[in-house]
């Protein structure tokens, strides 16, 4: 017989993640999601935080929001500061100060990318850009506020709403003859489904006793390049849709514009194997999932899914 149920507070909850993260965790058995969005805590302001947590106590906190324009960080870099660094550091002292552990998602932006091997949770990172620094500074700042906590530093998101590589693709497929794809750049996409089971399959093991804090590497399994993931991209797609696109074309990512960006961030995903037993899985997979759930039955109709926020759910 389950006792209570375990109590999780997300933020960021309409983010790609954040919606994952609500949609499995409302699902699983014995586990209670309460989902904030933007509007309803702000990270980035401390007394909001503290309110929240003192109203809901609940067993662990799942910090999914983010300011997460790379390219928009560049001119921005005191609001991406102030969510990605401080917002962390707000959460984790909130956090400590309740003894509620924290999990957080943190980004391979943090590496140069320079590194052809791939990274390890043990090598140094260096990022290029704002971005990357303000995610670096929130790890920084978790590792000194809360030792309760795990890091899970991703790649590559996708999923079927939102802006992201794979709706982007889809919006310039179904407009454009020609597409240009950078062909230098190597990762593995990461579905934000996948990161969601991740998420569960860690605080299911940190329920049961593991007392693994520390900072972990997750990504979809298999490397590619931008141009790679277009391919697959625009061949999922068309199963269901004559898109216009009749051409990928391979650029180097010189000829991109736009912040630097880490030429091969790939992540090494052994310790959360070595820690946790949990395997990275095949982003093809969830891609050809979320194809289907975008086109729907008739093949055409764009699924959008909606979560239920705290708020929403208290009536407000
Ligand atoms: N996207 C990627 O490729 C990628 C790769 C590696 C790691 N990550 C990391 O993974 C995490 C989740 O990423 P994602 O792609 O799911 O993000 P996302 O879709 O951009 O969602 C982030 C959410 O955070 C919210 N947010 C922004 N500022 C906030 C604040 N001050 N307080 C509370 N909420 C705030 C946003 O709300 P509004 O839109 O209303 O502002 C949005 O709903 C982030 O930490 C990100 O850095 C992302």
């Amino acid at each position: 017989m389950y006792g209570d149920p375990v109590k999780v507070l997300v933020t960021g909850a309409e983010g790609q993640i954040g919606r994952a993260f609500v949609r499995l965790a409302s699902d699983a058995e014995n586990f209670e999601v309460v989902g904030y969005n933007h509007r309803q805590l702000d990270i980035a302001d401390p007394a909001q935080i503290e309110r929240r947590l003192a109203e809901e106590l609940p067993h662990y906190v799942v910090n999914c929001a983010g300011f997460n324009s790379v390219d928009a960080a560049e001119a921005n870099s005191a609001l991406a500061m102030s969510v990605n660094a401080d917002g962390a550091d707000n959460l984790a002292k909130a956090c400590a100060e309740l003894s509620i552990p924290l999990l957080h998602i943190s980004s391979d932006y943090i590496f140069d990318g320079h590194y052809d091997s791939g990274y390890t949770e043990k090598d140094e990172p260096a990022p290029l850009g704002v971005f990357g620094r303000s995610k670096l500074m929130g790890e920084r700042h978790i590792r000194q506020q809360q030792p309760r906590h795990i890091i899970l530093r991703v790649s590559w998101l996708f999923s079927e709403t939102g802006r992201n590589y794979l709706t982007r693709v889809l919006e310039q497929a179904r407009e454009h003859k020609v597409l240009r794809a950078v062909d230098d750049r190597r990762g593995c996409p990461t579905s934000s489904m996948d990161v969601a089971r991740v998420l569960m399959a860690i605080l299911q093991q940190l329920e049961a006793g593991a007392e693994a804090w520390g900072t972990y590497h997750y990504s979809g399994a298999e490397i590619t390049t931008r141009y790679g993931f277009t391919e697959a991209i625009i061949a999922a797609a068309s199963q269901y849709e004559e898109l216009a696109v009749r051409k990928i074309q391979p650029i180097p990512s010189n000829e991109e514009t736009g912040a630097e960006r880490p030429t091969s961030a790939v992540l090494k995903c052994t310790h959360i194997l070595n820690t946790f037993g949990i395997r990275q899985r095949p982003w093809r997979v969830d891609l050809q999932r979320l194809i289907r759930e975008i086109y729907g039955q008739d093949g055409s109709k764009v699924v959008q899914p909606t979560v239920e926020t705290r708020a929403e759910a208290m009536g407000s």
